[in-house]
């Protein structure tokens, strides 16, 4: 983020007027000085939609989100920041700024583009090849395995021949050097011969979210190893960022769910049999980067891995990997010896879709692994089987699932639920997994009025915030967003800048942190004397903060050692010393 410069920044977004580029996307009208319109992001008929062009900023009061125009189009695009920003400079004929480090970036960039061109020489040529006399035979191939002409335009399928030479000559005749060639993986240099990497293979493009083709896997067509072969990693290609099937995923406009499988045939099969949102890890273990840029399109994953013990080997890794970035996932699992392809070549789409109405949570996916651990006919099979369960059902957040899952294990064992939710308890008190689920009940239950006036105060004159700043410090925002937005306008102001509400946006990293920040700059402050009340909302939350340590000392208080005991209520009485004092000032 910290790569655009703040004087850059926000030329582009004096040039990217929000409510001209939301206009693109949703009819606004004006009333009362903001525009209205129908929400993008969610389905209304009445308008609750807002973009106020003189704070260049969009919220929406149904779906209580908002940011600048650079978190509009990352939204409505699915795009990154840094994305989003490179499509708003190409809009508006801006161009990009000079990079830190400039000159290593642009030789960076440029050879990514130059990879990126002959890969996209290399895919229609593969693709032409499929097509021509010479592909016949995989072309059959694809066929018989139920792969019709519209998948394979769609995923852009070829065919590379059986010569040693063809792309590194097409590359060459399109005026590439032998050391562009080279880097650019799709040759191979081997005792001082340079051949094409890939041969008498079918050819699987690896899209990225730019649309531009940046590697291949290459299948053969009968049953020689290695079966698949993948371009090495390049400049542009590094297989940990990728997915195999991302930009078809991406250009979806509304994406429920998606499903993770293995193999790029998957991938194209599921695709070819309606299963539109569908993507694979390239050939390894799922990454967290994947992970992550899963996430960026849809919170809801369905693992769909092959019916074999790698599958269920690879299935167990990838649940703790995205379910470690926060998305919500489900398992779905085959007969032995089946893969996602072979499955809905014979059980078609509604066989699938059975399946995705049956799969498991984790949590449920994870009790019925540790079931058949144990023989439930036996006693010892049903406690061993009770104690197991109780730990895989601490790891949920939610009291009233809990005793679901509770409730079933009780069923299956004859323990009551009341015993495998203390049981649950012993173990949960040890290995404290939940210290994420308390965390975010504080963010939640954390009183934050005179927080948010302040900051609403705040944005609304930064010059009267500069004053107070050094009076203040982040400690004094329980909530997580408020205090990464403090420390925002700290930073600016600390580099003598009076930042716009959309500059600051620009520096917020997290969405539910630029959520909330668009909400705080709505809320007209009509405040007489800004420095007196900003002065008062630090007092303010001084006081709250002083109660909240408070309240978490008295909590310590309860089974602590007794010489404990004394010092914690030495603590407690100095603070209320210190409460009671201000009272009276
Ligand atoms: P089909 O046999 O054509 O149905 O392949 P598949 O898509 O079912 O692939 P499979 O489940 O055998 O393997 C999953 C993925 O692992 C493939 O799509 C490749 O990305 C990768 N892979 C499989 N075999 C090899 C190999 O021999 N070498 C490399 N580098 N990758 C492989
Ligand atoms: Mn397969």
């Amino acid at each position: 983020m910290a790569r655009f410069s703040d004087v850059w920044l926000s030329e582009l977004y004096t040039k990217s007027d929000i409510v001209d580029v939301i206009s693109e996307y949703t009819t606004l009208n004006e009333r009362g000085g903001n525009y209205w319109g129908l929400c993008p992001f969610h389905h209304e008929k009445t308008p609750s939609f807002s973009v106020n062009r003189e704070k260049q900023l969009y919220y929406c009061f149904g779906c209580k989100q908002g940011g600048n125009v650079a978190n509009f189009i990352m939204k409505i695009e699915n795009l990154t920041f840094g994305e989003s920003v490179e499509l708003l400079a190409r809009r508006c004929g801006l161009p990009m700024p000079q990079m830190i480090d400039d000159k290593q970036y642009r030789q960076v960039k440029e050879k990514k583009q130059q990879i990126a061109a002959m890969h996209k020489l290399a895919a229609r040529f593969y693709h032409d090849t499929l097509m021509a006399p010479e592909g016949k035979t995989a072309l059959g191939y694809l066929k018989r395995r139920g792969i019709g002409e519209d998948a394979i335009k769609r995923f852009g399928l070829g065919y590379s021949p059986d010569k040693w030479d063809s792309v590194a000559s097409l590359l060459a005749k399109n005026g590439y050097s032998a050391a562009q060639i080279n880097e650019s993986g799709l040759v191979t240099a081997k005792n001082d011969k340079v051949f094409d990497t890939f041969r008498n293979r079918v050819m699987f493009p690896i899209i990225n979210v730019f649309g531009e083709v940046i590697a291949f896997g290459g299948r053969v067509l009968d049953d020689s190893t290695p079966k698949y072969l993948n371009t090495r990693e390049t400049t542009l290609f590094n297989k940990r960022r990728n997915l195999y099937g991302i930009d078809l995923l991406r250009r979806q406009r509304s994406i429920k769910s998606a499903v993770i499988v293995e193999g790029y045939m998957d991938v194209v099969s599921m695709y070819a049999h309606g299963v539109k949102s569908v993507v694979a890890s390239l050939g390894t273990a799922l990454t967290k980067e994947q992970a992550v840029l899963l996430k960026r399109y849809t919170n809801d994953v369905f693992i769909a891995y092959d019916g074999d013990e790698a599958g269920e080997i690879a299935t167990g890794k990838a649940m703790d990997i995205l379910e470690a970035e926060g998305l919500s996932v489900r398992v779905i699992r085959f007969d032995e010896g089946l893969d996602p392809d072979d499955f809905i070549r014979k059980f078609g789409m509604a066989g699938f879709a059975k399946k995705v109405k049956a799969a498991p949570t984790t949590i449920g996916y994870r009790l019925e692994m540790k079931k058949h651990e144990f023989l439930l006919d036996t006693e010892d099979g049903r406690e061993g089987y009770a104690i197991e369960a109780a730990k895989v059902i601490a790891r949920i957040d939610s009291p009233i699932r809990r005793e679901r899952y509770a409730e079933s294990v009780a069923d299956q064992t004859g323990y009551s639920v009341a015993s495998i939710l203390s049981q649950m308890h012993k173990k949960n008190s040890n290995e404290n997994t939940n210290a994420n689920y308390r965390y975010n009940k504080t963010e939640k239950t954390a009183a934050d009025g005179s927080q948010s006036a302040f900051l609403a105060c705040a944005m609304a004159d930064v010059r009267r915030f500069a004053d107070v700043a050094d009076d203040i410090s982040a400690e004094e925002f329980p909530l997580k967003s408020h205090k990464n937005l403090f420390s925002a306008l700290y930073d600016s102001v600390k580099r003598g800048i009076q930042p716009t509400n959309a500059e600051l946006l620009s520096q917020l990293e997290d969405e539910a942190d630029r959520n909330e920040a668009a909400r705080l700059m709505g809320i007209k402050a009509a405040v007489d004397n800004p420095l007196v009340f900003l002065k008062d909302c630090i007092e303010k939350m001084r006081v709250e903060r002083r109660e909240r340590e408070r309240e978490a000392l008295k909590e310590a208080l309860r089974g602590a050692p007794v010489d404990e005991q004394r010092k914690l209520l030495a603590e407690i009485g100095e603070i209320d010393k210190e409460l009671n004092q201000k009272r009276f000032e």
